[in-house]
């Protein structure tokens, strides 16, 4: 089938990771396997506009706007993403394409729009290759947008799908591989649908350290197998977790991964800190309020300073009372993003 042009939207959530992700092989392939929440408010919308170029194979380009503005910046990053994918997507060289997006999210809020970003533009693709042959099932459209996405940044993969997510051969998922993520196989208990994760904007500079040099980092770090057989456990360890509603489980695996993950940064030759002294604090005042409220509420951390408080919706009125009370003062000029599970990406 031919396809001259066309335009298509999509709007991909970003996410987060209760096991984390952090090691990785060539080929952007995870050195352990990660689950993640897709998220809901946080996210990105790409609308990509494909023409057929009028000679065959004459050279694939593309013109990049971010919130309706060139942004030079980007252009490597994408660039190297189309280098990675064009020999999976063989149409590419015969189309010109404009990729405009924007996030839902404020830019440099020090929330990661990669995963997003590149789940939106890897189903754009998928789109057209669907033009090009509608035999194309759902079910393989979605493996392979995971798929490509992952080759622009890892954790993308994990943004196709909601609403809890697997990326990572693991031996207890049968369904798990390390080339595309997973919708969780396994029974999750319905407090888990419907959790909540705020996120406390405590940093909204640039990483000192990207993920690409901490991931590398993980290459000859001391603790580097250690660590990756604990990501298996915790794995297996939430499975009774999910399928139970067992949240003091919970809490322990996912504050522990929040930890190791920046355990692995202090560690690591050479060594980097991304929390600030207000994460700390926020973490002691979550502790404390756990502790005399009887409440659910625990912390999670991405490869940065900003802390995304996780509570399950029964206890939203409490979580929100203390966040405005205790931990906006501990974020920067007191900004925070109410976010919660979400159930994937959609074609708009
Ligand atoms: O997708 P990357 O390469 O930016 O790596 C992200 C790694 C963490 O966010 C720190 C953890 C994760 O699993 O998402």
């Amino acid at each position: 089938k031919t396809v001259s042009e066309g335009k298509v939207t999509y709007r991909a959530p970003s996410n987060i990771a209760l096991v984390k992700y952090w090691g990785k092989k060539e080929d952007q392939i995870p050195a352990n396997p990660s689950i993640s929440f897709t998220l809901d408010a946080c996210a990105t919308t790409t609308a990509l506009t494909y023409s057929k170029l009028a000679e065959k194979g004459s050279g694939f380009s593309f013109e990049l706007l971010f919130e309706g503005k060139d942004k030079p910046d980007f252009r490597p990053k994408i660039e190297a993403f189309f280098n990675r994918i064009e020999s999976y997507l063989p149409f590419l060289k015969d189309y010109q394409l404009k990729i405009e997006t924007s996030n839902s999210f404020p830019h440099s809020s020090g929330i990661a729009s990669s995963a997003s970003g590149m789940a939106a533009l890897a189903l754009c693709l998928m789109h057209i290759e669907k033009q090009l042959d509608p035999s194309i099932n759902e079910e393989f459209f979605d493996q392979k947008a995971s798929f490509l996405a992952r080759l622009g940044s890892g954790s993308a993969c994990r943004s196709i799908e909601g609403d809890l997510v697997q990326w990572g051969y693991h031996k207890g998922i049968p369904a798990s591989s390390d080339l595309f993520a997973v919708k969780y196989p396994f029974p999750v208990h319905e407090v888990f649908h419907k959790y909540h994760d705020t996120i406390l904007l405590v940093d909204k500079g640039q990483k000192q350290v990207s993920s690409t040099i901490g991931h590398n980092l993980m290459h000859g770090h001391p603790f580097a197998e250690q660590r990756f057989s604990q990501a298996h456990e915790n794995i297996t360890k939430l499975k009774e977790v999910f399928a139970t509603g067992n949240l003091k489980g919970f809490i322990e695996v996912v504050e522990s991964e929040a930890l190791t993950l920046h355990a692995m940064m202090m560690t690591s030759m050479p060594y980097f800190i991304l929390m600030k002294p207000n994460t700390l604090k926020i973490i002691q005042k979550i502790w404390q309020f756990r502790s005399t409220s009887k409440t659910h509420l625990c912390f999670t951390l991405d490869a940065g300073a900003n802390v995304h408080v996780l509570y399950p919706q029964e206890e939203k009125e409490k979580a929100h009372q203390f966040i405005k009370d205790e931990l906006v003062a501990y974020c920067e000029n007191g900004q925070y993003i109410c976010d919660r599970i979400g159930f994937g990406a959609k074609l708009l």
